[in-house]
Parts: C-alpha cells; sequence; structure tokens
C-alpha cells in the first residue's frame, strides 16, 4: 500500500490521538529505518527510548522467534521459565527483592502506586495514602499515572483525577519537605525528567530526598520507565546518584520494541501485594520476557551498555560543540543517551527539517530537542546526526 494511503486510512480509522511526522516506515535495521521507496533514515528516536539495541537486532529476533514456536502465552495462573529467570535476572542486578510484570509504562506505575499505597495503609494506617510527584512529570496516561503526572494541560478534560495527589516542584528540596503532610505514602519522581525536558537533578538534592524518606518512613519511587535499562549510562539511573528507592519501574528499553513493563520493590513493601490484590492477563508473558532477557543479556555480557555510554559521551561532547556555536541554544544537557538541547525558539520546525534530511530526533516541552538513540549509534551516525542539526540550526543563529 502505498505510504499517502496508509496516512489516509490512519486518518479515517484511527482515533485522533497523535500528531504524526508524514513518514511511514516500513523497516528497520539497527539504527536506520527506511520508508517504502526505500529512503534510509538515521533513528535517534527508537521508539522513543525504546529500541535500545537498535531494530531487528538478529539476537533478539532469534529469541523472540524461538519463544513464539515454543510458547508465547499462558496467563499468570501457571509458571513460565523466562519469567522467573527475568526477574531473577532485574533482582540480581538491582536493589530489589521482587518484581510484578506488566505491559507498559503506566501499567507498571499503577502497580507502583497501588503497591505504595497498600504498603502505607496496613503498616501506618488508611490516613497515609497520598502521592507526592513532580511539577513537570511525566508518568503515562492511564488515571492514576495521568493524575501522577505534573502536567495539568495533559490532565485537561478527563477530571476528576484520582483524589490523594499533591506535587512540588522539582529539584527544590525546601519545596519539597514543606509539600509533604501526615498523609504521605511516598514520593514518585523520575532521576531525570525526560518528557518534561530532559531535566537533571543534582546528586545532593537526590540524596536529601532518599534521607527525608527514611526519617518519615515514606517510600521512595523512582520512575525509570525511560531512565532504566541503560539509557543514562548504567543500568538503572539511580545508581548514578548513589541511593536507592524502594519501588522502581521500568518499560520502553526492557523489551527492546516488545512491549512490557515491570514494577520493582524492596521485600518488606513488596510483601503489600498478595494473591488476588494486583494482576494482569498479558504482564510477563513468556515472549516479552524471551527479549527482555535478550536484552540484559546484551546489555551486561555483550556489552551493549558499555558501548552506550561511550556513544552517549560522545554525543555529548558533539552537542556541546553545537551549543557554542549557535546562540539559539540556551542549554545542552543529560546522561548517558539521554541528551537534551534546550532552544530559545521553538523546537518543532527543527524536528521537521531533520526529517526532511532523514535524521529522526524528537522534540519536548516545546522546545527541547531530544535524542535518544539506540545504545548501538555509531560515531559516524552521531557525526551524520550533529551535521544535520549544525545545518538546520545555522539557518537560525
Ligand atoms: C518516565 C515515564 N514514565 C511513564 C511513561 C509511560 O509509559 P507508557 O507510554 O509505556 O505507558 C513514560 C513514557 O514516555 C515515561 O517517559
Amino acid at each position: 500500500m502505498m505510504a499517502t494511503q496508509i496516512q489516509e486510512n490512519a486518518a479515517r480509522y484511527l482515533m485522533n490521538t497523535y500528531t504524526r511526522l508524514p513518514l511511514t516506515i516500513e523497516r528497520g535495521q539497527g539504527c536506520l529505518v527506511y520508508d517504502a521507496e526505500g529512503r534510509e533514515y538515521l533513528d535517534c528516536v527508537a521508539g522513543i527510548a525504546v529500541n535500545i539495541l537498535g531494530h531487528a537486532h538478529p539476537d533478539i529476533v532469534e529469541a523472540i522467534t524461538r519463544q513464539a514456536r515454543q510458547l508465547i502465552h499462558t496467563s499468570n495462573l501457571f509458571y513460565t521459565e523466562p519469567q522467573t529467570q527475568l526477574a531473577q535476572r532485574l533482582v540480581e542486578h538491582s536493589f530489589a527483592d521482587k518484581v510484578f510484570f506488566c505491559n507498559s509504562g503506566a501499567e507498571a506505575n499503577e502497580a507502583a502506586i497501588k503497591l505504595a499505597r497498600r504498603y502505607a495503609t496496613t503498616t501506618f494506617g488508611p490516613n497515609r495514602f497520598e502521592i507526592l510527584t513532580m511539577q513537570q512529570s511525566f508518568h503515562g496516561r492511564t488515571l492514576a499515572s495521568l493524575t501522577a503526572t505534573g502536567q495539568p494541560a495533559l490532565q485537561e478534560g478527563f477530571g476528576p483525577m484520582v483524589p490523594g495527589f499533591r506535587y512540588a516542584p522539582f529539584k527544590d528540596f525546601d519545596a519539597l519537605e514543606a509539600t509533604l503532610t501526615p498523609q504521605t505514602a511516598a514520593i514518585m519522581l523520575e532521576p531525570i525528567q525526560a518528557e518534561g525536558g530532559v531535566i537533571v537533578p543534582d546528586a545532593d538534592y537526590m540524596r536529601k530526598v532518599r534521607k527525608l524518606c527514611d526519617e518519615r518512613q515514606i517510600l521512595l519511587i523512582f520512575d525509570e520507565v525511560q531512565t532504566g535499562m541503560g539509557r543514562t549510562g548504567t543500568l538503572f539511573a539511580y545508581e548514578q546518584f548513589g541511593i536507592q528507592p524502594d519501588i522502581m519501574t521500568l518499560a520502553k528499553g526492557l523489551g527492546g520494541g516488545v512491549p512490557i513493563g515491570a514494577c520493582l520493590a524492596i521485600d518488606t513493601v513488596a510483601a503489600a501485594f498478595q494473591p488476588g490484590t494486583h494482576a494482569s492477563t498479558f504482564g510477563g508473558n513468556p515472549l516479552a520476557c524471551a527479549a527482555a532477557l535478550k536484552v540484559l543479556d546484551l546489555l551486561l555480557d555483550g556489552r551493549k551498555l558499555e558501548q552506550g555510554r561511550l556513544a552517549g559521551e560522545y554525543l555529548a561532547k558533539g552537542l556541546a560543540t553545537l551549543a557554542e556555536k549557535f546562540s539559539c541554544i540556551r542549554e545542552t544537557r543529560g546522561m548517558g543517551l539521554l541528551r537534551g538541547l534546550e532552544l530559545s525558539i521553538d523546537g518543532k520546525p527543527l524536528v521537521m527539517e531533520c526529517l526532511e534530511r532523514r535524521v529522526l530526533i524528537n522534540c519536548t516541552m516545546g522546545h527541547v530537542l531530544r535524542f535518544v538513540p539506540p545504545f548501538i549509534i555509531s560515531h559516524q551516525q552521531i557525526d551524520r546526526l550533529l551535521t544535520v542539526l549544525s545545518d538546520v540550526l545555522s539557518r537560525r543563529k
């Protein structure tokens, strides 16, 4: 089918929830995607920080294919080996003791919110139910994860929101402390606000938040849906701050493109979930878990984590050079391969101009260009991105 026909059909048959770029992607290989005419694009969006090992990685394709032949789905009424293996691997490489599997970031956050509330209300009494989240955060689009999302514009028209949430400005410890109430059960935050414009807190703030949670017996939830699985250069972003959360959520990169989410927690907290308290029909199905197991293998044993870290350093240097050259760049920030360029101008036209030059990038908050390429991106490919960026920025100077 012609790309134009596909786009017309999308307008006719799909609910109108996305502003899509005028590109129909037919296939992908490594860091490149191709349209139906065979035109090649460098993919620095990577499914919004999902395809961490690129497209069609042969080992992931092989793992999924083998698992699909053997067993795709069983429900959680039975045991399967890939699910328990994946849980074991995640536990062995994180602070956590137990894992609950689901299918997306929003669902992982729903699980985290429910777990925190159940733990706090059963441990401290029915009034400990409040979840404190950050302004400008992004936690998903289901009702509770949308309530947790500190962006009123995204909540518009969906009210009333779920009761029991409060918001504090990110990176402001005193304001956070002032927002706590005797009802606060948990503080929930993204170690780097990704959708919020790649906002990086300093380690001192993060350590103070951890200490505050310890002192007040408040749970600390890290939403690592975007920052987890090596995106920031370590397997999980919390490692960079020298602290550990009590609950962490993962999705995006976990399955390398196959939908899977996870909520991880320490034993004492995880014990608040008992049979019948939370569930997911598809969560942790063998197909998704086989993909995630292969992703973890490649990150840890295949040294892709390190490759991503090095690529991140190279990209950071290149972006810093651009920032020196172009006055419309206010700041360059990020960690690993989660990088942002804050502009003093509208970023969306630049995304379009990069697309015309066959490079896919993304823009958050209207003026922050975001780069979340696969970890296997080569220096040459990063140079291609930087050249195209320089070209489109030079028209603004
Ligand atoms: C930090 C964070 N949490 C949660 C989500 C929601 O994930 P999903 O779209 O898989 O529900 C996202 C998606 O961008 C995210 O960046």
